[in-house]
């Protein structure tokens, strides 16, 4: 709790399939780094802002959609389903009915890649999308979050 009382507020980290592999999993496509440090410098971006970080990796699709369910003092989300922003109509209705800003997260350029990336299912549910600025883009998608909360957080 705050000095106020009311819960810290946190931005949830989503990372699906085959992402806990990062760092070894075809790097010329993904890079070097691995989730974590991604992660811990993601975290420390956030606590520099005064908000947490929650952080759910995971190879089952509904996992994923719990975390979003049970994060009720969340200001928003990052999230790269990975291969489930291709197929996952669940995890897009997830993002809905988080009804707080998701921003979805690709390392690589989806769209230069092969056909059956370009349709990004999830992603019609998210508030925007990075893709093909590797590690950085979960960067711009936490000033994303924190931006739309501020405007969102102040009266007009
Ligand atoms: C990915 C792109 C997806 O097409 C792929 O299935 C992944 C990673 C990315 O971060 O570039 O697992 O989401």
């Amino acid at each position: 709790m705050s000095a106020t009382g009311s819960p810290p507020p946190v931005v949830l980290c989503l990372n699906g399939p085959n992402l806990g592999q990062l760092g070894r999993r075809e790097p010329a496509l993904y890079g070097t780094e691995t989730l974590a440090a991604i992660l811990d410098r993601l975290e420390q971006r956030a606590s520099a802002r005064g908000v947490g970080l929650v952080r759910c990796t995971s190879n089952h699709e509904g996992e994923l959609i719990d975390a979003l369910e049970r994060a009720p003092s969340a200001i928003g989300a990052i999230c790269n389903p990975g291969g489930l922003s291709h197929t996952s109509l669940a995890l897009r209705d997830a993002y809905s009915a988080f009804g707080r800003p998701v921003v979805e997260v690709h390392l690589s350029n989806v769209h230069a890649r092969e056909p059956f990336r370009h349709r990004l299912l999830t992603a019609g549910a998210a508030r925007g999308v990075v893709s093909g600025l590797g590690a950085y883009g979960y960067e711009l998608a936490l000033d994303a979050v924190l931006t739309l909360w501020g405007k969102e957080a102040t009266p007009a």
